[in-house]
C-alpha cells in the first residue's frame, strides 16, 4: 500500500532540441513515497529539502499531476504523497518534472499498472504546465522512459525513445542562482531566421542519428544551439567560458540544461566527464556563485 521512489533529475533541450528532446540523469533526484489511504483525495503530507513548496494539492505540482490522474480514475480511497526533494526548484534540471512525474509513477504502480508511461506523461503535464506556465514534456519523458527521448508530438502526445552510446556520460554544472522557466521563455523571439531554422534542423537531425550510430565525432558536430543560446546565456554567469572550457578538456559539446542556470556538457568516458567536472570547477570556483556539480552515466 505504499511505494518508494526515486524520480530523477533531467536535461531538457540538449542544445538544438528545444522542447522536444531531453535525457535522464542516474545520479540525481528526488525521493517521494506514495501511500494509498482510506480518505478519498489527494494529499501531500509531508514536504523535506527546505523548499517553500506548497500542501495545497492544486498548488502542488505533484498534485495536481496526481489529481489530473486521480480524476480519470476516480477510486473510492485516495492517496498521499510525501516529497523529499533534492532537486532545487529553478535550477534547469527537471526539479518540476521530477515532482509531478513521480506522483503519478507511484500511483500507478499502488494500481497494477493500469496506464503505459505515455499516458502518465500525459498527466504529468498538468502538474509541469503550473510550474513552466505551457505545457512541455522534454523534462517529464526522460525522466518517465529513462535515456533519451523526443517528444514527437504534444497532441496526441506521442514519445520516441532514443538510442544512446554506451560510453556516454554526462556532467552538469548547477549555477545556485534562480532562473524561472517561464522568465527563460518570455525572452526568447517568436519568430526565427529561416537560415537559423535550417541549421537547427541539420544539427538536431545529426545528433538524433549520431545517438543510433554511437558516432562521438557526430555528436559533437552536432550540439549546437543557434535559436535558444544566443538569448538564454545572458542570464548564465561564465556561460561561455565554462562551453570552452570544457571543449578544451575533451568534452563533446555544452548547452544550458532547459532553461538554465545549470549547464550540461557531454562526454566520451568517465575519465572525460570527470575532467569536464575539473574545468567547470576551476571557472565557477572564482565567481563568489555558489555551485554544485553532478556526473551522471546516460542509461
Ligand atoms: N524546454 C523547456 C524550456 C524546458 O527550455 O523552456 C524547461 O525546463
Amino acid at each position: 500500500n505504499e511505494i518508494k521512489i526515486f524520480s530523477p533529475a533531467t536535461v531538457a533541450n540538449v542544445a538544438c532540441g528545444f522542447d522536444v528532446l531531453g535525457f535522464c540523469l542516474d545520479s540525481v533526484g528526488d525521493d517521494m513515497v506514495i501511500r494509498k489511504t482510506d480518505k478519498k483525495g489527494i494529499f501531500i503530507t509531508k514536504i523535506e529539502g527546505g523548499f517553500d513548496l506548497p500542501y495545497e494539492t492544486e498548488l502542488n505540482v505533484a498534485g495536481v499531476s496526481a489529481l489530473a490522474m486521480y480524476e480519470a480514475i476516480k477510486p473510492d480511497f485516495g492517496f498521499e504523497i510525501e516529497i523529499n526533494k533534492k532537486i532545487k526548484p529553478g535550477s534547469g534540471i527537471g526539479s518540476s518534472a521530477a515532482s509531478a512525474v513521480g506522483s503519478v509513477f507511484g500511483m500507478n504502480e499502488l494500481l497494477g499498472r493500469p496506464y503505459n508511461k505515455t499516458q502518465l506523461t500525459e498527466f504529468a503535464v498538468k502538474g509541469e504546465a503550473l510550474a513552466s506556465k505551457c505545457e512541455h514534456a522534454d523534462n517529464l519523458a526522460p525522466a518517465l522512459f529513462g535515456g533519451f527521448t523526443l517528444v514527437k508530438s504534444m497532441s496526441p502526445l506521442e514519445i520516441l525513445q532514443i538510442p544512446s552510446p554506451n560510453d556516454l556520460y554526462a556532467t552538469i554544472i548547477h549555477p545556485q542562482i534562480e532562473v524561472k522557466t517561464s522568465e527563460a521563455r518570455a525572452i526568447l523571439p517568436k519568430e526565427v531566421p529561416l537560415s537559423h531554422a535550417i541549421t537547427q534542423w541539420a544539427n538536431f537531425g545529426s545528433l538524433i542519428h549520431a545517438l543510433h550510430t554511437s558516432d562521438f565525432e557526430l555528436i559533437k558536430r552536432s550540439l549546437n544551439d543557434v535559436i535558444v543560446e544566443p538569448y538564454r546565456s545572458q542570464l548564465i554567469p561564465h556561460y561561455y567560458e565554462v562551453k570552452s572550457e570544457v571543449i578544451r578538456v575533451g568534452a563533446l559539446g555544452a548547452g544550458i540544461s532547459g532553461s538554465g542556470p545549470s549547464i550540461f556538457s557531454l562526454s566520451k568516458g568517465l575519465e572525460t566527464a570527470n575532467n569536464v567536472k575539473d574545468a567547470m570547477h576551476k571557472v565557477y570556483a572564482k565567481t563568489g556563485i555558489n555551485f554544485d556539480i553532478h556526473v551522471s552515466k546516460i542509461n
